[in-house]
C-alpha cells in the first residue's frame, strides 16, 4: 500500500500523506500492538527500585518508555538494550537511587516525570533535576508537587514550582492522607511510590478510580496495599522488600482504539486486534464503542501475568452518537481524540463532557481536535470541557498537523482514511511516542476495494 500512504521527511520533520482510492479502501487482517505504555514505565521503575532481576517481555519501545528507562540508568539500575523480547532491569534496592551527577529528562513524557518525582523526593540527602521537552515544560506538575510537598518534600521551579525544570532536594517523607481533587493515575502512582519511603502507611482517595496499574503490579513486586473500593482509596505499607519479576506486558488498548474505530468507520472492514489489555480500568473505550453500535466481539480472554488480556474482533457497522462523561472519562482518558473521529462518522450528535483534563495532556486535545477535524469538514463545538460533534458531515483531506501530539497524529490518520482526497499530517512522527510501528500497520491493514 506504498502509493496510498506515505512519509515524506521536511526539515528535520516527518509528513505523513494519505489518499484513499476513489474506489474505496477498507482495513483486513490482524493486528499486533505494540506494549502497554503505562505498564511499560511501571515495569521499567519497579525493576529499577527492586531487588534482583526483573524481566520484561513486550516493552513498549516508544520514546517514553525510553525516557523512563535512560533516567533509571542515571540512577543505577542496569537495563538491557531495549528491545520487545525480553529486557533485563539490575533493580538497586528500595531507597538506593544514586544522585544522578547530570538532569532527568523525561522528554515528552507525564508518566515519567510525576512517577519519578515522587521517588526521587523520598530520597534523603539526594539531590535531582528534572526536565522534559517543550510540551512536557508546560503541563501542570502542582499537581504532585503540592501533595509531596505536604508530605515534606523540597521542590523548587518556575510558577512556585507548578512547571519544569523542577529541582527536588529529597526528604524524609511523612505519611499522608491525601484526597486528590482529579482522578489520575499519575498523581496516585506518585503518591504510592512516595509512600514506599514515607514514616508510615501512605493513603490516597480519588475521586473516581484512575487505571490501576502501579497497584497491580506494587503487589506482583512485594509491596503491600490495601484497595477499598468503596471510597476508591489505596493505602501503602512504608519499607517493603521489593524484589525484581517477571513482567509480561500485554498491548495497548490505547494504541488498539485507532483499529478499533478504524475498522469500525471504513465500510466492509474487519480486524482483529490481538493480545489488548482489557483491564476494566481502562476499557471506558470499548463500552462507548459499544453504546455507538459497534461492532466488536472479545475473543479468548484471558489473564497474562496479573492483567486481563483478549483478542478484539472489530467490524464495519453504522455507528449512531452518544453522551460520554461521568465515571467512564478517567476509563478511556487517552482515546478521547480517536472517540472524536468516530463522532464525525456516527449518526447524530456525540457529547463528550468532563474531559477538561484533556486540556493538559502532550497537547490540548479538546482545542486541537476541534481545529484540525474542522478544517477537514467536521460540524464538532468545542467547550470548556468536551466536544460535541454531529455526524455525517463529508471530511475532505486537508493539511493537517500533529501539534507534536502522538495521539493527535494517529487520530487525524485514521479520519484521512475516511475523508476524500489526500491529507498531510505535518509532524507525524510524534506517533512514535507510543506506537512508532503505526505507519507501518497501517499500510499492511489498508485494501483497496
Ligand atoms: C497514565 C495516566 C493517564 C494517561 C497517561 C498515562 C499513567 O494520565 O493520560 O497517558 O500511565 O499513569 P493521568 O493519570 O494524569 O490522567
Amino acid at each position: 500500500m506504498i502509493i496510498m500512504i506515505r512519509l515524506e521527511t521536511i526539515s528535520f520533520h516527518q509528513q505523513l500523506v494519505i489518499t484513499p482510492p476513489e474506489s474505496g479502501l477498507s482495513l483486513q487482517g490482524t493486528v499486533h500492538i505494540p506494549g502497554d505504555k503505562s505498564i511499560s514505565h511501571r515495569a521499567l521503575m519497579l525493576g529499577a527500585i527492586a531487588e534482583g532481576e526483573t524481566v520484561i517481555e513486550g516493552l513498549l519501545l516508544g520514546e517514553d518508555p525510553r525516557s523512563t528507562a535512560a533516567c533509571f540508568s542515571a540512577m543505577g539500575a542496569e537495563i538491557s538494550e531495549l528491545n520487545s523480547t525480553e529486557v533485563r532491569v539490575r533493580g538497586i534496592g528500595l531507597g538506593n537511587l544514586r544522585e544522578p551527577n547530570t538532569i532527568l529528562d523525561a522528554g515528552n513524557s507525564g508518566t515519567t516525570m510525576r512517577l519519578m518525582m515522587g521517588l526521587l523526593a523520598s530520597h534523603p540527602d539526594r539531590f535531582f533535576t528534572v526536565t522534559g521537552d517543550n510540551s512536557l515544560r508546560s503541563r501542570p506538575m502542582s499537581r504532585v508537587v503540592k501533595p509531596l510537598q505536604e508530605m515534606g518534600a523540597q521542590i523548587w521551579g518556575r510558577d512556585n514550582a507548578a512547571l519544569a525544570p523542577l529541582a527536588i532536594q529529597g526528604q524524609q517523607l511523612k505519611a499522608m492522607h491525601y484526597h486528590s481533587p482529579i482522578a489520575s493515575a499519575q498523581v496516585k502512582s506518585c503518591i504510592l511510590l512516595a509512600g514506599l519511603m514515607a514514616d508510615g502507611k501512605t493513603t490516597v482517595t480519588e475521586p473516581a478510580l484512575s487505571r490501576d496499574h502501579s497497584e497491580r503490579m506494587l503487589k506482583a513486586f512485594g509491596a503491600n496495599l490495601e484497595i477499598d473500593h468503596e471510597t476508591n482509596s489505596v493505602t501503602i505499607e512504608p519499607h517493603p522488600v521489593l524484589k525484581g519479576q517477571k513482567v509480561i506486558v500485554p498491548g495497548d488498548i490505547s494504541s488498539a482504539a485507532f483499529w478499533m474505530v478504524a475498522a469500525a468507520i471504513v465500510p466492509d472492514s474487519d480486524l482483529t486486534i490481538e493480545n489488548v489489555g482489557i483491564n476494566p480500568t481502562r476499557t471506558g473505550i470499548i463500552e462507548a464503542m459499544q453504546l455507538m453500535g459497534a461492532d466488536m466481539t472479545l475473543e479468548d480472554p484471558r489473564e497474562v501475568a496479573g492483567e486481563p488480556v483478549a483478542d478484539l474482533r472489530v467490524q464495519y457497522s453504522q455507528l449512531k452518537g452518544c453522551v460520554i462523561g461521568g465515571e467512564i472519562i478517567p476509563r478511556l482518558i487517552d482515546e478521547i481524540p480517536i472517540l472524536a473521529v468516530a463522532a464525525c462518522f456516527a449518526e447524530g450528535t456525540t457529547i463528550i463532557k468532563d474531559a477538561a483534563e484533556l486540556r493538559v495532556k502532550e497537547s490540548d486535545r479538546l482545542a486541537v481536535m476541534a481545529m484540525e477535524l474542522s478544517k477537514m469538514g467536521a460540524n464538532i463545538v468545542e467547550h470548556p470541557d468536551g466536544l460535541e460533534i454531529t455526524g455525517g458531515a463529508p471530511l475532505t483531506g486537508t493539511e493537517a498537523d500533529s501539534h507534536t501530539d502522538h495521539r493527535i497524529a494517529m487520530s487525524l490518520a485514521i479520519a484521512a482514511l475516511n475523508a476524500h482526497g489526500e491529507t498531510k499530517i505535518h509532524r507525524a512522527e510524534a506517533a512514535s511516542i507510543s506506537y512508532p510501528t503505526f505507519v507501518e500497520t497501517l499500510m499492511d491493514v489498508c485494501e483497496i476495494e
